[in-house]
C-alpha cells in the first residue's frame, strides 16, 4: 500500500513503519495515526511478517506529539472523535498478535510518547526525550497517556510527569522502566531489529498468547489468571508446541510455523 505520511519497508520478516513528517518533528496528525493503523493491519495480515518496528524519520524526533496546528480550533465533538479514533489505533498496536517495538530516535512527546507506550517494547537513542506536556496547552493527554504511563512507571512518578510536564531523559526513562534499552543513535535500529529477530525465532502463537495474557492483567473485563490458563491449554493443540517439545527432546533447534 502507499501512504502519505509514513514509510513502510519489509526486510527479514520485520515490517518497519517510519513516521515521515520530519519538518514537523513527525507530529501525529489524524491522517498519520490512521496510516499507522492501516500499516499495522497490513503487517498483521502478511504471513511473512514476524514483527513490527515503529520509528521516526530524521535524528531529532520520534514524534513531537499530536499535531497542535490541526486541533487548535477543534470543537469538543471534534476533539472527542480525534481522541477516540487515535485510541482505537493505539489499542490495536497494544493488542497486535505480532510484537511491536518502538525505536525512539529523539523527542517522544505527547502523542509520540503515547504511541511508544502502546508498543510492546521500547528502545531509545541516547538523545531521546519523553514526556506528556499537554498541561502546558491546557489539555490532558488524549491517547491514553494517563493510563499507560501509570502502567509502565507507577502512579507516583506518572502523576509527577503528567502534572509538571517535565521531559524525561533517555537515562531516566531507562531507570524508570519506561524503555527497555538505551543505545547510541547509530545503533538504534540494529539493536531494535536484534531484539525482534530473537523473538521471531520463538513460537508465534505463544508470543501472541503472552501479549494477550499480559494485556489481560490491565483489562477491567478480563481475568489475567484465567486468560493464562486458557492460552496455556490452547498451546497444547498447536503444532508448534509439538515441534518445540520434540525439538527439545531430540536436542535440535525448533522450526516453528505459527500453527
Ligand atoms: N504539532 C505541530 N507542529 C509541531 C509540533 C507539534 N506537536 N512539534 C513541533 N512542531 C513543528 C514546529 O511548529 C516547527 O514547525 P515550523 O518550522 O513550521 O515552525 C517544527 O515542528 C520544528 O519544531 P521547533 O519547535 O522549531 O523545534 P525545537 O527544536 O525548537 O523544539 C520541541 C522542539 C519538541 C521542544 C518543540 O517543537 C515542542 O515543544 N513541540 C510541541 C511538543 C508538545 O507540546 N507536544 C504535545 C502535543 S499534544
Amino acid at each position: 500500500m502507499s501512504y502519505q505520511n509514513i514509510l513502510t519497508a519489509k526486510e527479514d520478516g520485520i515490517f518497519q513503519i517510519t513516521l515521515n513528517r520530519p519538518d514537523k518533528l513527525n507530529a501525529l496528525n489524524y491522517q498519520t495515526i490512521q496510516e499507522v493503523g492501516m500499516a499495522l493491519r497490513e503487517a498483521n495480515n502478511d504471513s511473512e511478517v514476524k514483527a513490527v518496528l515503529i520509528t521516526g524519520s530524521g535524528e531529532k524526533a520520534f514524534a513531537a506529539g499530536a499535531d497542535i496546528s490541526e486541533f487548535a480550533a477543534y470543537s469538543r465533538e471534534e476533539a472527542e472523535k480525534l481522541s477516540r479514533d487515535g485510541n482505537h489505533v493505539f489499542t490495536s498496536i497494544e493488542r497486535s498478535p505480532k510484537p511491536v517495538l518502538a525505536a525512539v530516535n529523539g523527542f517522544a512527546l505527547g502523542g509520540g510518547c503515547e504511541l511508544a507506550m502502546a508498543c510492546h517494547l521500547r528502545v531509545a537513542s541516547e538523545n531521546a526525550r519523553f514526556g506528556q506536556p499537554e498541561v502546558n496547552l491546557g489539555l490532558t493527554p488524549g491517547y491514553a497517556g494517563t493510563q499507560r504511563l501509570v502502567q509502565l512507571i507507577g502512579k507516583g512518578k506518572a502523576l509527577e510527569y503528567l502534572m509538571t510536564a517535565d521531559m524525561i531523559s533517555a537515562a531516566e526513562a531507562h531507570r524508570l522502566g519506561l524503555v527497555n534499552y538505551v543505545v547510541p543513535q547509530a545503533e538504534l535500529i540494529g539493536k531494535s531489529k536484534e531484539i525482534l529477530q530473537k523473538i521471531a525465532t520463538k513460537a508465534p502463537l505463544a508470543i501472541a498468547a503472552v501479549i494477550r495474557c499480559v494485556n489481560a492483567h490491565f483489562a477491567y473485563d478480563e481475568d489475567g489468571f484465567e486468560a493464562e490458563v486458557e492460552e496455556f491449554s490452547d498451546c497444547f493443540d498447536s503444532e508448534d508446541f509439538k515441534e518445540g517439545t520434540a525439538a527439545f527432546l531430540e536436542k535440535r533447534k525448533a522450526e516453528f510455523r505459527g500453527r
